[in-house]
């Protein structure tokens, strides 16, 4: 197998030539807060053990990183890009208007807000493809083959996103079907629930897609383990393969006020799909969309090497603290993820 490095050290590499998007215009951010250009990422915005944090816009950093250094990737992006622009973040944090919709009080309990992808025009369609084929073309390069690539994506928009990545070669693995009841879907008809009190206009979503991608081999999967540690997925244990369908529930009140993120992803599910993604535990974890952090932080409590990218400045401060303390957590002993309480360093 390949000598790894330890990541901070490998040098970053000039912008390489990449296939680019059709005519389309990819979103632009443009905000003090949100950097796109000409940031400087000599130096991480923060280090936390083995995780190195990068405050800036992951496309610029992953044409910068250097090549064959990424063994393996677990992102949760925008789904629809739209909500995390600067104007929609505004928006959300000004609690008015925008993508981002507060649901009904349940059972006394105030929920987080959740972007409103139903509203997605076409042309905000088109974008997320273009968006998402630039991506997958600069992270091919940065990823060693057989580096395996978890997107945590949405019913309504996985096809597009599996398409753009697939188009920029990467391989189709299927999804990791992450089993939880999210509060999408299940709604009555607008203002004639009483006329049709039988329909149900989109169903109830219980589960959410984690599409799941594999850069090309070099020779067979043995050949691929032992020169570049990659080409599979870490086994839960000698006896049990990793399997596509984990257990999950909602990201727990507790968990979200060590990172008040309103897309914060479970530690109980993060930790079981970052353990997965590395098949000899050795190599590096990249997450390019890092928000909070708690893919680093997985990847912390699991003993990987990770690096996060994050371009809002807010997030990339909260993501500082929300790492340790999100790697300290403790697991709810009634955590519904099948090997959650138990997953092995
Ligand atoms: C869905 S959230 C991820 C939240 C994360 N799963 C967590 O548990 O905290 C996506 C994040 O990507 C960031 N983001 C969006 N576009 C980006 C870009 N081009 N480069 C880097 N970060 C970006 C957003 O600011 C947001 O924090």
């Amino acid at each position: 197998m390949q000598e790894l490095k330890l990541d901070l050290e490998v040098p970053l590499h000039p912008r390489q030539s990449e296939a680019t998007c059709d005519s389309t215009p990819t979103p632009t951010v443009s905000s003090s807060k949100c950097s796109t250009v000409s940031t400087n990422f000599a130096e991480p915005f923060a280090v936390i053990g083995n995780a190195a944090l990068y405050h800036g816009d992951c496309l610029e950093w992953l044409a910068e990183r250097a090549p064959q250094s990424i063994h393996g990737v677990v992102t949760d992006p925008p789904y629809g890009l739209v909500e995390y622009s600067p104007a929609q973040q505004a928006k959300l944090r000004s609690g008015r208007g925008g993508v981002w919709r507060r649901p009904p009080s349940f059972d006394g309990h105030q929920r987080s807000p959740l972007p409103r992808f139903t509203t997605l025009t076409t042309a905000d369609l088109d974008q997320l493809n273009c968006f998402f084929r630039r991506w997958a073309a600069r992270l091919m390069p940065v990823l060693v083959p057989g580096a395996h690539v978890v997107v945590a994506s949405n019913p309504l928009v996985s096809h597009l996103v599996a398409g753009a990545v697939c188009e920029a070669g990467f391989e189709r693995r299927g999804e990791i079907v992450r089993l939880v009841m999210t509060m999408r879907g299940g709604d009555r008809p607008k203002n004639a629930h009483d006329e049709f009190p039988d329909v149900t206009v989109m169903p109830r979503s219980g589960w959410e897609p984690w599409l799941l991608f594999r850069k090309p081999l070099e020779g067979r999967v043995q050949d691929n383990l032992r020169k570049w540690g990659a080409g599979g997925l870490r086994r839960r244990s000698p006896e049990r393969p990793f399997a596509d369908v984990i257990q999950s529930a909602p990201t727990k009140p507790a968990e979200k006020r060590l990172a008040p993120h309103p897309s914060l992803k479970p530690q109980a599910f993060l930790r079981e799909m970052v353990r997965a993604i590395l098949p000899l535990g050795e190599g590096t974890v990249l997450d390019p969309f890092a928000g909070s952090g708690s893919t680093l932080a997985a990847a912390e409590f699991v003993g990987y090497r990770s690096i996060g990218v994050e371009h809002d400045l807010d997030y990339a401060d909260m993501a500082v603290d929300a790492i340790k303390r999100l790697r300290d957590y403790r697991l709810p002993a009634s955590s519904p993820a099948s090997t959650s309480g138990s997953v092995s360093k």
